[in-house]
């Protein structure tokens, strides 16, 4: 028996509606993805790499259940689980999601709820004991808070926090109930250099299937071996980290860069 992938996508295509609200029968569609296709075994990590507009954040929400299906062409497994209306809540049960704007990520007027919310939920769909059991969630809010050099803020107004504390309490909100698959659209934006380098070791070392996307791509280099490349709705590359982001040519037409530590001088 073919060993079942943590994810499976085949020939997935995604449009936009872009209506003109002058003329509603103006409608037109926007195509973003055509017929992507890649397998990610469980435990694998993976950087999706791309210029801006290329469909990195699309593809992440179309994998996690969170885009409008009504758009969406081709077939989308999780843990060999097909993707629909019916199986998309088991499915989001295994997936935690950090947005590429922690804006859509918090929702509450403290951290701690935020914080609490997908465990409180996870526990309570298993109808598990510790769904009502204070200390423990106290607990793992706590740690969780202390994984992403949070500590402390479980009082604090979410909407007062900096760009990247959102960012760095938006991560803690799904390490708290961890999910098997973890699904990051650009984590390390707006993180300082200590932030950052702590959050690629606690990704870099956990035992669980990571997608991220990003633009960083010195931490494509360091978190994944393999990443894919995505440019003008399709897949251009897939295959090793340290082949494609140590060739210069190759990012430079597609409106990539080499990663900051092969610039200068030395080079
Ligand atoms: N809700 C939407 N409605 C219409 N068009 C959209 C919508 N969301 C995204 N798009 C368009 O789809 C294309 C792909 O967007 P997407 O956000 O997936 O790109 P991205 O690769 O994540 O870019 P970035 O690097 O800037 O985050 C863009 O041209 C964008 O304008
Ligand atoms: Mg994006």
């Amino acid at each position: 028996m073919e060993n079942t992938s943590a994810i499976k996508i085949e020939d997935l295509s995604y449009k936009y509606l872009s209506s003109s609200r002058l003329d509603q029968d103006s409608s037109t569609f926007k195509e973003v993805l055509d017929k992507i296709s890649f397998k990610i075994s469980e435990g694998e990590k993976v950087s999706i790499i791309g210029p801006n507009g290329a469909g990195k954040s699309t593809l992440l929400l179309n994998i996690a259940g969170l885009a409008d299906e009504k758009y969406r062409e081709g077939e989308i497994y999780v843990f060999g689980k097909k993707l629909d209306r019916k199986s998309i809540y088991d499915i989001r049960e295994n997936i935690g999601f950090v947005f590429q704007d922690p804006n859509d990520q918090l929702f509450s007027t403290r951290v701690f709820d935020d914080v609490a919310f997908g465990l409180v939920n996870f526990l309570n769909k298993k109808d598990h004991s510790k769904a009502k059991d204070r200390d423990y969630i106290e607990e793992i809010v706590r740690i969780s808070l202390k994984k992403v050099n949070m500590s402390g803020a479980e009082e604090t107004i979410p909407h007062f926090l900096s760009f990247g504390e959102k960012k760095l309490v938006s991560l803690a909100t799904v390490l708290s109930y961890s999910p098997r698959i973890l699904i990051l659209d650009e984590p390390a934006s707006n993180l300082d250099p200590g932030n950052r380098n702590n959050f690629i070791d606690l990704i870099k070392n956990m035992e669980k299937t990571i997608i991220i996307a990003t633009h960083d791509l010195d931490m494509a280099y360091d978190f994944s071996d393999r990443c894919i490349i995505i440019n003008d709705k399709h897949i251009i590359y897939d295959g090793s980290s340290s082949e494609a982001l140590t060739d210069s040519k190759f990012l430079r037409q597609n409106n990539l860069d080499l990663p900051l530590r092969f610039k200068g001088p030395k080079k």
